[in-house]
């Protein structure tokens, strides 16, 4: 067996992986990366696009700031629109001037990447049965095979940033967690085309028929999404139907303008609520994804993973500067103390403007007038508009 050295060893290089990668890189701390798919894989899967303000300046932090501030769209605002009312919620004024940044996660994830070839740091791709070894010890390790050969990397700490399927989650025994899940009985079928956007903000649509959202990556390209039913399959779908069904669903205003086009991407994601406690385990954190899920509904998923990523390197920077061994207990409780609130948020903008089949009469006109209640009040907006820009990173001590 072939052995390698490192400082911290990095499970998974999608962006909570790439983003510790080049914090550390940047601060002379020595990592490597070891993922499962190659690269055009990673790039190649459409997730998120909504930026909280947190995680532009963490980017920024990180060198990796230059495309997306070029290229891309600060957003102030945002619509909900309710069985044809629409209801604008001013971000910046409301949150004493904050906004959001629409800027693709595969855009993100490709310029970490380039930012860490640049940097000549080290991530192999395409490493087989990746394996986590004593983490309750002061030697960990990290087993995986690559063309043939298998490799122990020796390190001081693992950074399980592998996503919900990932290993890491999967190597602490399962006494030693404890597992919180809803998962949602519809699913969000979602499109990409190189269509203009129908209106300059993002568009949350609750209507009877199910929930809609209006989203962009640029002003040439849309992505769409619809609620529709846990078992629908892809197949089930045409293009037409899609754009028939998103009409129906969005004030008639909004319907009228709706400029359809061709899909370039089209997929459907299930909905789930997941955290595990603690997100710690002797010297493995798990970071983003691998910790915990949020339904897409409050754009939060990418946004986490930012802020525990801040909150490992933080603690990692005074290890390896001063010494202070003590902070890296604290791991898991700051990141969940923001965790819990973004899956509070998250779980109640998919109840307010999700359909449940199963609610009854009563629990649908009391979800509409909470909805109702919170878009009337300036109180109301302002709670929605202050999570929606993200609560603050919390600081290590
Ligand atoms: N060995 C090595 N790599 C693995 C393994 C494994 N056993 N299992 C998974 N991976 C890799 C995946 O191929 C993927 O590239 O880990 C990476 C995890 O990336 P993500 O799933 O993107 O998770 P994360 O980096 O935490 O990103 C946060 O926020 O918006 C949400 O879901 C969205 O992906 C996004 C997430
Ligand atoms: C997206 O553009 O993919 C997107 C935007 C907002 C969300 C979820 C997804 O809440």
């Amino acid at each position: 067996m072939k052995t390698l050295k490192t400082q911290v060893a990095i499970i998974g290089a999608g962006p909570s992986g790439l983003l510790l990668g080049q914090l550390l890189h940047n601060a002379g701390i020595d990592t490597l990366i070891l993922e499962r798919q190659p690269p055009d894989y990673v790039l190649g899967r459409i997730r998120a696009g909504v930026l909280e303000q947190g995680m532009v300046e963490l980017l920024r932090q990180a060198g990796v700031g230059q495309r997306m501030d070029a290229e891309g769209l600060v957003h102030t605002g945002f619509e909900l629109a309710l069985d044809g009312r629409r209801v604008h919620i001013d971000l910046q004024a409301l949150t004493g001037g904050k906004t959001v940044t629409i800027y693709g996660q595969t855009e993100v994830t490709r310029d970490l990447m380039a930012a860490r070839r640049d940097a000549g740091a080290q991530t192999i791709y395409e490493a087989g049965n990746v394996i986590p070894h004593g983490m309750k010890t002061a030697e960990p390790f990290v087993t995986f095979d690559k063309d043939g050969e298998t490799y122990r990397l020796d390190c001081d700490y693992i950074a399980g940033c592998d996503g919900f399927h990932g290993v890491a989650r999967q190597s602490i025994p399962a006494d030693c967690l404890k597992v919180f899940e809803r998962v949602y009985p519809f699913g969000w079928l979602g499109i990409l085309a190189d269509t203009p956007p129908v209106h300059e903000e993002l568009v949350y649509a609750r209507h009877e028929r199910g929930f809609a959202l209006c989203s962009m990556r640029s002003p040439t390209r849309t992505r769409y999404y619809l609620q529709v039913p846990a078992q629908d399959k892809v197949e089930d779908w045409s293009d037409q139907r899609f754009w028939d069904e998103l009409k129906s669903r969005l004030p008639t205003a909004l319907a009228a303008s709706l400029v359809t086009g061709p899909s370039i991407e089209k997929s459907i994601a299930p909905l789930r609520s997941f955290v595990v406690e603690p997100m710690q385990y002797g010297r493995m954190f798990l970071v983003g994804d691998a910790a915990h899920i949020v339904p897409p509904t409050g754009a939060k998923g990418l946004n986490l993973a930012a802020s525990d990523v801040s909150t490992l390197f933080n603690i990692l920077l005074k290890v390896y500067r001063e010494g202070r061994m003590d902070l890296l207990e604290k791991y898991s409780e700051v990141c969940l103390r923001r965790v819990w609130k973004a899956e509070r948020f998250s779980w109640w903008m998919t109840s307010m403007l999700h359909r449940f089949d199963e609610h009854d009469a009563f629990s649908q006109r009391i979800s509409e007038s909470e909805l109702a209640y919170f878009l009337d009040s300036e109180a109301g907006r302002k709670t929605i508009a202050e999570n929606y820009v993200g609560l603050p990173y919390e600081a290590i001590e």
